[in-house]
C-alpha cells in the first residue's frame, strides 16, 4: 500500500488509472471488513450516483480501534496538549481510546441514539471531540461537527438542516488568554429547534451553568457509569458516516456527505503515502476538527494507520508566538500540518520565537487550505524544516473527503507553491471557457475531475439536486472543484484558487452571497456587495461595499452594527476586513452587479477597472473611488 519510489508512484499511478477498480479492491483488502463487497464501483456523473465496495459491511472505528488493539494497545493514540502550556496535557493509549468511545458511545446509545440518527457536535479541541465522532461512528449514528466559532445562528441552520436530535457540547472553551462561553451559544441556538431531544453537556471550564430540566445531561456525571465495550455497528460501505457543512455560492452552507467504506479506505491510504509517517513517530495536524482536515487528517487518517495524533486547544500566538516550536519539541514531533495563513502569521513575528527551540526531531512538513506563497514556503522550508524537510502542499477539498493533488514526502518531489502530482487515483484535468479538456502542459483552466475516488462528494444532506447542480452541471461527465489552476511544463499543478463567488479566509470558505445575506440584516442597510482581496495573513479578506440609508450620519455606528450582524449570523471568523459605505453598486443595466469591478477596487488596482460605459451609472464608481483612495 505504501509507495516508497518515484519509479514506483508512476508505476502505481498508470495502474491506478489503467484498472481503478483493480487498484482500490486492493487497497480495500487491508481493511477489517464485517462482510465483504459484492461491487467494487458504480457510477455515473450524470445524477451524481457514486457507490464504493457495495454489499461491503464495515465500521470504521473498529479498523481505527480494535484493530490495532492486540498489537498496538499500549501505543500512544492520542496525545492533547491543552491551551494553557502549564496544564497537565493527556495521553490516551488504542486501549484506553478504545474504552472512552465505547463509554461515550453506550451514553449515547441510553439517550436513545440510534443508527441513521443525526447528532450535532459543537465542542472546543478536546480529546471528548474526536471521542465523540468516532463514538457516533461506533454505533452509526451521522456526526455533524460544527466549528466551535460559528454562531448560534449557524449552529441552528445546521441543526435544523440535519434534524439532528442530540447535541453534545461544553459549558466554554478555552482559547488563548481568554474563555468563552459555549453551552449558552447552543441554547439560543436550540431556541429554533424544539425538536432536538438532549444536549450532553462536557464541563471543560468547570463553570456552572443553565441546565435544561428533561433535555440536557452532564456527560461528567453519567460517563463513568457506562461500559466501556460496545459492539460496533455493522455498517453498508454506502452508508452516511458524516455531514459537514461548508459554504459554496449560495447564500446557505450545504451539507457534505461522506459514507464509511470510500472515505475510510481512502482516507488511510492518502495519509500513509503523503505524510509517509514510520511506526513510533509522531504526528501533528494543527486542524480544527470543526474543518475537514481535523475530521480526515487528525482523527480517521491517523488512527486507520495505527498512528500517534497529537491534538492542541490552543492557538499558535499564546502564550508567545513559539507556541508551536514548543510543542514540537516538547513531545518531539516528526510530521507537522499546518495551514499558510498560520505559517504567514508565525512568520511576522520573525525568527526569534523559533531560535528558541532545537525542530530537530521534525521530518515532514505539510500545508493545506489555501494557496502558499512563495515567501511563506520558503520561511516554513528555510527556518523551520531547516532545508531538511520535504514540505507536501495537499490540495483537497471538503467535498473530497482526502488529499487529491499532492507530492510525497520524500518520494515525490516538492515545488515551492505547487501542490504538484495527483494521487493515485485522481484524474484531474484542466477545462478551457468552452468546457474542452486542454490535453497539453505549461497552461490554465478549470480543474476538474474525470474518474471518481473512494472518498467523494455523495450528496448534499437533504438536497441531491443541489449536489449535482454544484458540481456536476458547468462540465457535463466531470466534478468541478470550483478552483483554477495550472499545469507546468512537468505536470505539477500550481493552484490559482477559487473561480466561483467563494472567499477563501485563513483556508475556511465562506460565499459572498452567504455574507451579504448576514450584512443585509443589520439596520439601515438597503444592498451590499462582497468581494475578496489578497491579504498579507489571511490569505484573502472580506471586502464589503453596503448601501445604507443617509451613509453620511452615524457611519461608525452603521459599521459596527454590520460587523455585529455578520458575527451574529456567520460568526467572528467571518468579519469583514473591510466596510466602505457607498451611495451605489457598479451595476449593469440588467441590475447584475459588476463584480469584476469592485475586485480591482479592492485589490487597489483603480487604474484598471476596465470599462465601466456599460454601467447603468458609472458615476458610482467615482463615488466609491472617493471613499476608498
Ligand atoms: O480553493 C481550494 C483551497 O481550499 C478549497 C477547499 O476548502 P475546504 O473545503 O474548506 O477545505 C480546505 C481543506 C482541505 C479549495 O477549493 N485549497 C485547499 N488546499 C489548497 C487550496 N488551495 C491551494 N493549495 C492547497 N494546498
Amino acid at each position: 500500500m505504501r509507495i516508497k519510489s518515484l519509479e514506483s508512484y508512476k508505476e502505481v499511478y498508470n495502474k491506478s488509472v489503467s484498472n481503478p477498480e483493480a487498484f482500490w479492491e486492493d487497497i480495500a483488502s487491508g481493511f477489517t471488513w464485517k462482510q465483504k463487497w459484492d461491487k467494487v464501483l458504480d457510477w455515473n456523473f450524470t445524477e451524481p450516483s457514486v457507490k464504493w465496495f457495495q454489499g461491503g459491511k464495515l465500521n470504521i472505528t473498529e479498523n481505527c480501534l480494535d484493530r490495532h488493539i492486540e498489537t498496538k494497545g499500549h501505543h500512544t493514540a492520542l496525545i492533547w496538549e491543552p491551551n494553557d502550556p502549564k496544564e497537565k496535557s493527556r495521553k490516551y493509549t488504542y486501549q484506553e481510546l478504545l474504552e472512552e468511545v465505547c463509554r461515550m458511545a453506550n451514553l449515547l446509545k441510553a439517550q436513545g441514539v440510534k443508527k441513521g440518527d443525526r447528532v450535532c457536535i459543537y465542542l472546543p479541541m478536546v480529546p471528548e471531540l474526536m471521542i465523540s465522532v468516532l463514538a457516533c461512528a461506533r454505533i452509526g449514528a451521522v456526526h455533524s461537527v460544527v466549528f466551535a466559532g460559528f454562531s448560534a445562528q449557524s449552529i441552528a441552520d445546521r441543526v435544523q438542516d440535519a434534524q439532528a436530535k442530540v447535541v453534545i457540547t461544553s459549558d466554554g472553551l478555552n482559547r488563548g488568554s481568554r474563555q468563552q462561553a459555549v453551552k449558552r451559544v447552543v441554547d439560543e441556538a436550540l431556541e429554533t429547534c424544539p425538536f432536538v431531544e438532549r444536549v450532553l453537556v462536557l464541563n471543560v471550564l468547570g463553570w456552572e451553568v443553565p441546565m435544561q430540566e428533561g433535555r440536557d445531561i452532564s456527560i461528567n456525571e453519567t460517563i463513568q457509569a457506562m461500559p466501556s465495550w460496545i459492539e460496533a455497528e455493522s455498517m453498508d460501505a454506502e452508508d452516511m458516516l458524516f455531514i459537514l457543512y461548508t459554504s459554496g455560492s449560495t447564500g446557505k452552507p450545504k451539507g457534505v456527505v461522506h459514507t464509511c467504506g470510500g472515505y475510510m479506505v481512502y482516507t488511510a491510504y492518502t495519509f500513509l503515502n503523503v505524510f509517509q509517517p514510520e511506526p513510533h513517530e509522531i504526528y501533528w495536524c494543527t486542524a480544527d476538527v470543526g474543518w475537514v482536515t481535523g475530521h480526515s487528517y487528525l482523527v480517521y487518517g491517523p488512527l486507520l494507520n495505527g498512528a500517534t495524533t497529537l491534538m492542541f486547544e490552543g492557538v499558535p500566538t499564546w502564550p508567545d508566538a513559539g507556541r508551536f516550536w514548543q510543542i514540537i519539541d516538547k513531545y518531539g514531533v516528526n510530521i507537522f500540518y499546518t495551514a499558510p495563513t498560520a505559517i504567514r502569521s508565525l512568520m511576522s513575528f520573525g525568527e526569534d520565537p523559533v531560535l528558541n527551540y532545537s525542530l530537530h526531531s521534525l521530518k515532514v512538513l505539510g500545508t493545506v487550505g489555501e494557496p502558499i506563497n512563495e515567501e511563506a514556503w520558503k520561511w516554513y522550508f528555510v527556518h523551520i524544516g531547516k532545508e531538511k524537510c520535504p514540505i507536501v502542499d495537499t490540495w483537497w477539498q471538503t467535498e473530497t473527503g482526502g488529499i487529491m493533488i499532492s507530492n510525497m514526502a520524500g518520494v515525490t518531489p516538492h515545488k515551492p507553491a505547487h501542490a504538484t502530482l495527483p494521487l493515485p487515483g485522481i484524474q484531474p484535468v484542466l477545462l478551457n471557457g468552452e468546457g474542452k479538456v486542454i490535453e497539453e502542459n505549461g497552461v490554465e483552466g478549470y480543474l476538474c475531475i474525470r474518474f471518481p475516488w473512494p472518498s467523494m462528494i455523495r450528496t448534499t444532506y437533504g438536497d441531491h439536486e443541489r449536489c449535482r447542480q454544484t458540481y456536476f452541471s458547468n462540465y457535463a461527465g466531470y466534478y468541478f472543484t470550483g478552483d483554477g489552476a495550472k499545469r507546468d511544463e512537468q505536470g505539477n499543478y500550481r493552484i490559482i484558487g477559487r473561480v466561483d463567488d467563494v472567499i477563501n479566509v485563513s483556508g475556511h470558505r465562506f460565499g459572498t452571497a452567504e455574507i451579504e445575506n448576514a450584512i443585509n440584516t443589520a439596520p439601515e442597510v438597503l444592498e451590499s456587495a462582497v468581494v475578496g482581496f489578497p491579504h498579507d495573513i489571511k490569505g484573502q479578506g472580506i471586502y464589503a461595499f453596503v448601501i445604507v440609508n443617509n451613509p453620511e450620519q452615524d457611519a461608525d455606528m452603521r459599521v459596527a452594527e454590520i460587523q455585529e450582524a455578520v458575527v451574529k449570523h456567520i460568526g467572528k471568523i467571518a468579519r469583514p476586513d473591510k466596510i466602505i459605505l457607498v451611495k451605489g453598486l457598479p451595476k449593469t443595466r440588467s441590475g447584475k452587479i459588476m463584480r469584476r469591478i469592485l475586485r480591482k477596487i479592492a485589490e487597489g488596482e483603480f487604474q484598471q477597472l476596465g470599462d465601466t460605459t456599460s454601467l447603468l451609472d458609472p458615476g458610482v464608481v467615482e463615488d466609491i473611488l472617493a471613499k476608498v483612495r
